[in-house]
């Protein structure tokens, strides 16, 4: 990474990693932690890869302090976890489970005395069980049941915990939990995707109220991932299918919660009327300290004629460079995308709350693990940010996915996106060679501000 690319970030910048709950924290019955929707999803049969859970995972509900030592160990100066509903409300709304909050009042205090900024999100997908039983996202009460959530949280940390995140990725809760099936609640019905869709973003609306009026001072966003669609062919049938894409994916959770309503391409598309009621929209788009960009990949886009709506389908072009997961490797579009919401929509800040890369990583004999091609993935990607910067953009953090090797939803434990190698088998921690670059990369913009040519090593 040339080191001009450093001096774009601010002194202050964000440097982070993130994790979310259900994919490390494991003790899932413990403490009155009651089941959520991926521990009834990974006992469908076929489901997950390996048949794996995340019943264990990392084991970070008793290795937190451990791994706290690690992130300082990394230089880190923010981490992103996200806090499970169905510890702190296990039946989705009324008793508060004390010992399932009493976990994350620990985490947060160990974290601001170990210097490290706590970015909590609201949800990450883990939704109660009990709420499914009645009716999951498509029903209201969700939405409703999800302020009640945010409000008791933000009551009991936001005496110390300033930015807030409400949801993660509401288009994989949306689309791949009620459309294509692949995720919890594995239900595939356009018309549950809809009202799930519609009532994600309430929730997210009526959460920054609930966070706000219990934490004033809180600075409150949102995380979506976005993708840069582009047509797999020439003719006007995959341009309009990239297009459609990109409504799905981007328009869609970027359009109402600044302002600009639902898309009504995309409603007609759907075939499907969203149940807003008045007031609704106006929840939606209350005014964000901060967007959160998830990014990973582009999307080159085709029309996809008999399948369901949006009617698309993705394809991987041969020949492009892609991760051990195949997923495509384009640093250019994390630069393009950011330019293009800032353009968009003009979000106050931005922070890149994830991005990362999984490859099939080995420990050598000494206990190494040489993940060259992860560590070119973070530096090509930290480079675009600096693009970004330098054209604008308001960006203001950046969190690598992920702190550690995980539970990796439907692909179990088979796809590795740490800066940290967890051996699953006895919870050991190998920091991976892109962890301690990603460490140099930190310390080396701190040098650069405090002694401008000490950081000149990092060339
Ligand atoms: C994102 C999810 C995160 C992780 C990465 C690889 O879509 O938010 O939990 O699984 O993908």
């Amino acid at each position: 990474m040339p080191i001009d690319d450093l001096t774009a970030f601010a002194p202050d910048f964000a440097w982070g990693a993130a994790t979310s709950a259900y994919q490390v924290e494991g003790a899932v019955a413990e403490d009155g932690r009651a089941p959520s929707i991926w521990d009834a999803f990974c006992r469908v049969p076929g489901a997950i890869a390996g048949g794996d859970t995340g019943d264990t995972a990392c084991d970070h509900y008793h290795r937190w302090p451990a791994d706290i030592a690690l992130m300082a160990e990394l230089g880190l100066r923010a981490y992103r976890f996200s806090i499970a509903w169905p510890r702190v409300l296990p039946a989705g709304g009324g008793p508060v489970n004390a010992a399932g909050l009493a976990f994350y009042d620990r985490l947060v205090d160990a974290l601001l005395a170990a210097g490290i900024e706590p970015h909590p999100t609201l949800y990450h997908w883990d939704l109660p069980q009990a709420l499914q039983d009645r009716g999951g996202w498509p029903s209201r009460d969700t939405a409703e049941r999800f302020a009640e959530y945010a409000s008791v949280v933000a009551a009991a940390l936001g005496d110390r915990v300033t930015s807030w995140a409400t949801l993660n990725e509401p288009v994989c809760a949306a689309w791949i939990g009620h459309l294509q099936g692949t995720m919890a609640p594995g239900v595939a019905d356009i018309r549950a995707a809809v009202p799930a869709a519609y009532h994600l973003l309430l929730a997210h609306g009526l959460g920054v109220q609930a966070v706000r009026a219990a934490a004033p001072g809180a600075r409150v966003g949102i995380v979506n991932l976005l993708t840069d669609c582009e047509p797999g062919g020439a003719g006007e049938a995959d341009a309009a299918a990239a297009r459609r894409e990109d409504g799905h994916h981007n328009r869609w959770w970027l359009d109402p919660i600044h302002g600009r309503g639902l898309p009504a391409d995309m409603i007609e598309v759907y075939g499907v009327e969203p149940p807003v009621r008045p007031g609704d929209l106006e929840a939606i788009a209350a005014p964000l300290d901060w967007l959160g960009v998830n990014y990973y990949r582009r999307s080159v886009t085709v029309a996809d004629p008999g399948g369901p709506p949006p009617h698309t389908r993705q394809i991987t072009p041969a020949g492009t460079p892609r991760t051990g997961m195949d997923w495509e490797i384009h640093p250019d579009r994390l630069a393009k995308i950011l330019v293009r919401v800032t353009e968009d929509y003009a979000p106050r800040s931005i922070m890149v709350t994830e991005n990362g890369a999984a490859y099939a990583d080995t420990v050598a004999p000494g206990g190494a693990v040489h993940d060259a091609e992860r560590a070119a993935y973070l530096e090509a990607h930290l480079s675009a940010c600096a693009s970004a910067i330098r054209a604008g953009v308001p960006l203001d953090g950046y969190f690598a996915w992920s702190l550690l090797d995980n539970f990796e939803w439907a692909y179990g434990y088979a796809q590795r996106f740490g800066l940290v190698h967890v051996d699953f088998a006895t919870q050991e921690r190998r920091v991976k060679d892109s962890g301690r670059r990603y460490a140099e990369i930190i310390r080396a913009h701190r040098d650069l501000r405090a002694r401008p040519l000490a950081a000149r090593s990092l060339e």
